[in-house]
Order: C-alpha cells, then sequence, then structure tokens
C-alpha cells in the first residue's frame, strides 16, 4: 500500500460519504422537497438518483480506478487540448470549496453562540450584524470579524487534514467524523419526532401535489439537488476512486454512498420539519410563514425556535450546529482533493507544500467573502457556479467521456468484482439522456440567471468568468521551469 491508497474499504467508503453528505443535506433538502411538491417530489428526486446520479457516479470511480492518475492528466491523455477544461473546472470546484467554507464558518460563529444564546431575541438581526452581513452594498468594506476569525479557524482544520497523507488526513478524519454526525443527526430526529406538534411540520413536508409533477421546475430542482448532493461531476469521486488498490470494489460502493447520502438527507428532512412543526403547534405560525431557504432556516427560524424551547433547547442548538459543521467540514476536504491531486502532479510538488499554498490563497480568497456583503456575495457566486459552470462542465465531461473516450473498456473493469453489472443500458444513458438533461437544465439556469441578474451581480459573473478562462490558461501552460525549480527547493 502506498501513501496515495486508501488502506482499507471502510475508509474509502466514510470519506466518500463524507463528500456528499454536506451543508446541502441538512439545509438545502429540506426547502426543496416542501417548496416543490412535498412527497410528490421524491419521483422526479428517484428518477434523478437513478437516471443521473447513479450512473455517473459508476463512471466517475470506473474511469478514475482505471487510470489512477489526476483529473487533468486524465484528459489530457484523451486529447492533449482538454487539459484547458479539466483546469477550468479543478479551480471552479476550489472555489466552490472557497465560498463553501464561509458558509461552514458562519456555522462555526453559531455554533459557538449557541451556548450561550448569543443570538439573543431578533437573530434575524444578529445574522446581519455578527455573522453575514446584507445585500447593502455600501458594507462592502466592513469586515464582519466573528466571520474572519471563523473562517481563519476553519482553513486551519481544512489545512492541518488535508496536508496529511490520504489515510492520516481525510480518511482519518472522516473514520472519527462521520459516525459521530450520523449518531447526533439520529438523536436530533428521533428526539424531534418526539415532539408536539411534530406531526404537523411532517404532513406539511409530505403533503403531495401531483399537478406540480407537469412542473418542470420540480424536476430540476430533484436534479440539481442530486448534483449537489452526491458532488456529481466534480472530480471528487474520480480522485477518490484513483486511491483505490486493485480487486476493490466499484459500482456496490457507489449503491452505498448514494443510499448513505439520501437517506440521511430524507431522514433529516423529517427531523427538521417536526422541530418546525413543534414551533408552528406553540406559537400558532403556520409553517408556511416559518419555512425559509437554507441560511435563512439554520441561522435565523432555528434559533427563534430554540429560543422557546427551553433546556432542551440548550442540547439541540450546539448538536444542530456541530453537526452542520462535520458535514461541511469533510464535504470541504473533499472538495479540495481533486485540485491538490491535479496541482501535485501538475507541478511535482509534495503534498504538504502544495495544500499549504493552495489553503493560504484559498483562505485570502474567502475573506473576501467576510464583509458586510458576505451572504448576499455568497448567494451570487453559488447562484453562477451552480446553475452555470458546474452544470455546463458535468453535461461537457458526459460528451467527453461518452463519445470521445473508450468508455466500453470500463465496462469489464466495472464488472470485474462487483455483484451489480453494468452494460449497454448505462453507456446509453451517459451518451444520450444525460447529455440531453443536462444541457436543457444548463439552458434553463442561464437563463433564470440572465433575466434575474441586477449590475453588480452581472458584474460578479463576468469577473468570475474571465479569472477562470485566464487561470485555466496559466495552469494549462505553467511552464516546465517552475517545476525544475521547484524541484531544487
Ligand atoms: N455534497 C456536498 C453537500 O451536499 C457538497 O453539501
Amino acid at each position: 500500500m502506498t501513501n496515495n491508497q486508501w488502506n482499507s474499504r471502510i475508509t474509502f467508503l466514510l470519506s466518500m460519504i463524507g463528500a456528499a453528505v454536506g451543508l446541502g443535506n441538512i439545509w438545502r433538502y429540506s426547502y426543496l422537497v416542501y417548496s416543490n411538491g412535498g412527497g410528490t417530489f421524491f419521483i422526479p428526486y428517484l428518477i434523478a438518483i437513478l437516471i443521473m446520479g447513479i450512473p455517473f457516479l459508476v463512471l466517475e470511480y470506473g474511469i478514475g480506478f482505471r487510470h489512477k492518475d489526476s483529473f487533468s492528466n486524465i484528459l489530457k491523455g484523451i486529447n492533449p487540448k482538454l487539459e484547458y477544461i479539466s483546469w477550468a473546472l479543478l479551480l471552479i470546484i476550489y472555489f466552490v470549496l472557497i465560498y463553501y467554507l464561509v458558509i461552514v464558518s458562519w456555522d462555526l460563529v453559531y455554533l459557538g453562540s449557541s451556548f450561550n444564546f448569543a443570538w439573543g431575541s431578533d437573530s434575524a438581526l444578529y445574522f446581519i450584524e455578527n455573522v453575514g452581513g446584507s445585500s447593502n452594498l455600501s458594507h462592502i468594506s466592513n469586515f464582519i470579524i466573528p466571520t474572519v476569525i471563523s473562517v481563519l479557524i476553519v482553513w486551519i482544520i481544512v489545512w492541518y487534514i488535508s496536508h496529511k497523507d490520504l489515510n492520516e488526513g481525510i480518511g482519518k478524519a472522516s473514520k472519527i467524523i462521520i459516525p459521530v454526525l450520523f449518531g447526533i443527526m439520529v438523536f436530533i430526529i428521533v428526539f424531534a419526532l418526539t415532539l408536539s406538534g411534530a406531526s404537523i411540520g411532517v404532513n406539511a413536508l409530505l403533503n403531495p401535489d401531483w399537478q406540480m409533477l407537469l412542473n418542470v421546475n420540480i424536476w430540476l430542482a430533484a436534479f440539481s439537488q442530486i448534483i449537489f448532493s452526491l458532488s456529481m461531476g466534480e472530480s471528487i469521486s474520480l480522485t477518490f476512486a484513483s486511491y483505490l488498490p486493485e480487486g476493490s470494489k466499484l459500482t456496490d460502493n457507489v449503491l452505498i454512498v448514494v443510499f448513505a447520502n439520501c437517506a440521511f438527507e430524507v431522514c433529516t428532512s423529517f427531523g427538521i420539519f417536526s422541530i418546525l412543526g413543534y414551533m408552528s403547534y406553540t406559537s400558532g405560525t403556520p409553517i408556511a410563514k416559518l419555512v425559509s431557504e437554507g441560511t435563512g432556516l439554520v441561522f435565523i427560524v432555528f434559533p427563534k425556535i430554540f429560543n422557546i424551547m427551553g433546556p432542551i433547547g440548550h442540547i439541540l442548538a450546539p448538536l444542530l450546529f456541530i453537526s452542520i459543521f462535520f458535514a461541511g467540514i469533510t464535504s470541504a476536504i473533499a472538495g479540495f482533493e481533486p485540485m491538490i491531486n491535479s496541482t501535485i502532479h501538475k507541478l511535482n510538488w509534495s503534498r504538504k507544500k502544495t495544500v499549504t499554498i493552495l489553503s493560504i490563497v484559498g483562505c485570502i480568497i474567502s475573506l473576501l467573502f467576510t464583509t458586510g456583503i458576505s451572504s448576499y456575495l455568497v448567494s451570487i457566486v453559488d447562484k453562477f457556479i451552480t446553475e452555470f459552470c458546474i452544470l455546463f462542465l458535468i453535461a461537457i465531461q458526459c460528451i467527453i467521456f461518452g463519445w470521445f473516450y473508450d468508455i466500453e473498456g470500463v465496462i469489464p473493469i466495472l464488472n470485474d468484482n462487483d455483484k451489480v453489472k453494468v452494460g449497454k443500458t448505462w453507456m446509453f444513458i451517459l451518451k444520450y439522456i444525460l447529455p440531453i438533461f443536462l444541457f436543457v437544465m444548463w439552458g434553463n439556469g442561464v437563463y433564470n440567471l440572465l433575466l434575474t441578474a441586477n449590475n453588480f451581480e452581472l458584474l460578479i459573473y463576468v469577473i468570475i468568468t474571465v479569472a477562470i478562462l485566464i487561470l485555466s490558461y496559466i495552469f494549462m501552460n505553467i511552464n516546465e521551469k517552475i517545476n525544475i525549480k521547484s524541484k531544487k527547493m
């Protein structure tokens, strides 16, 4: 076993589950189900898992395992020009990590505040003043100090875990954090289901609206949730699978990871809505008025609920915020790995040096997100990255791997050690169905994005696009001299 190989199947599985289970499973999913047809949402959700999530992850596992190389080298091997696309994707994933850690750091501030309920009676004001700011552009130059400190701490943690070898770093962290996270979540869910009013929340969550099945938006919502939640097409699975030893299972492992991830988010949504049901029951406020999107739900609505819960709120609040923190950190270290791996292969640097440099640069950019418009900026960037950049690059990967790569050659490798076999149907989905679906989703996303963006938002989109285009070119053409120089260091 080399430093670059998983030491056991369980280490790989827990690291993959850690990558998948993240912020999206806790705050994004519940709201999505509720606002997209309730129980009806499970139909497009299941279809998205079957025709997109599983087939694409199987592809990523197969290619990573087959080549045992970095994402950029694999694309370069298909056609040298494709290296440019690989760096665009890698830089985007690195950028996702940069702002994802800002959200994790808001959560860290709340974790600290949860011991004495420092958010007081007005949690919305607390969020604006001490954590995420507002959309008021005149506050762009004021740094929010608790978030600044928190970002520094979070980056030190990510650096600490990632600079170690695979099994000592990501592997060990996931083996400790993931079981604890699942344990805490089971406790929260079981407790929440016993609260008075829990059934009001669960009924509101599941209440089906069959008409919604005809609405294209619920299909788009289900497909984008699967992309986000499974960290699909971000070369994370491909990179992790490249560290698997010979004889490893692939498709079977995909099924375990997908099941764990989806069970986690479905069960968590029951817990979240039980707590909302409790609030509705005690305060008389209808559920519809309590539910809000991700950050609003977790950082504004939940603190209000904890305030009225009495002593049990003082136990639930730290548990909820620490579970969000754990989920976020494991996804973040996984999201860091593709960029680390490809940079090491490209520049021949040591892991320590690569992680240290990328962490310092990443931390500096994260700090740009800690000003008085922190949450506004994160939401603008997130929208652009998820609806425009990532979708486009996943669709492109489908085309590249489906049409310009020997995808048939992956089938025997996938079927070698696994109980579940893949074949022509899998190839058909990847070559025809997925690219069509993904390009339709992308077109819709771009249309909505351009329709709703104001000038400031458009400016941010342009800056990101230009930066990615230029940086991808630089990474692709990094001079051999840097290689030679760095070897001397
Ligand atoms: N898959 C990770 C999440 O759900 C990124 O947050």
